[in-house]
């Protein structure tokens, strides 16, 4: 009997105690999510033929078609370069400023989002390789 009592009281215990839980959502929510995701995708696409990143009339897509050679399941790694660990993005600027001639964008500019959301998605299903060469 006092073990019964110490089994209920363990769970009254742990059933009142705070959880961190996620907000519940719906299959709706999810589809919704992919389709805002898709659209970001579709302005990271469209930013790749864009020469208003630049001043010199050049754009990604002239030397990365299809996000060629942009490795971005290789970061963080060492780059060359900018001569530390660095997150893909700082590469991005490194071509926004040394290839197509224009200014740097925050990490967190929606237009910094959609061209590392076009680039990962163009790789998607490749392992993550972090620090690769
Ligand atoms: C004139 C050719 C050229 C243009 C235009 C260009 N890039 Fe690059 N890009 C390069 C070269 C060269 C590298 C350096 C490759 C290396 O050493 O890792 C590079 C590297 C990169 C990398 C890192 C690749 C890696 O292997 O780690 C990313 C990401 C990238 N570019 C994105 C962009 C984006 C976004 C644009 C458009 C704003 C752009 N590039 C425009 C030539 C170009």
């Amino acid at each position: 009997m006092r073990a019964v009592v110490l089994v209920l009281a363990v769970g009254a215990l742990l059933t009142a105690m705070p959880r961190a839980q996620a907000d519940p959502f719906t299959e709706l929510d999810v589809e919704m999510w992919f389709e805002e995701y898709v659209s970001v995708v579709k302005d990271g696409r469209a930013a790749w033929t864009d020469a208003s990143l630049g001043t010199n009339g050049v754009v990604c897509a002239q030397c990365h078609p299809n996000a060629a050679n942009t490795h971005p399941e290789t970061y963080p790694k060492y780059q060359k370069q900018l001569g530390r660990v660095t997150q893909m993005w700082e590469m991005v600027n490194w071509c926004i400023r040394n290839t197509v001639e224009g200014k740097n964008l925050a990490a967190d500019d929606p237009r910094m989002t959609a061209i590392m959301a076009y680039i990962n998605h163009e790789r998607r299903g490749v392992k993550l390789d972090p620090g690769k060469h």
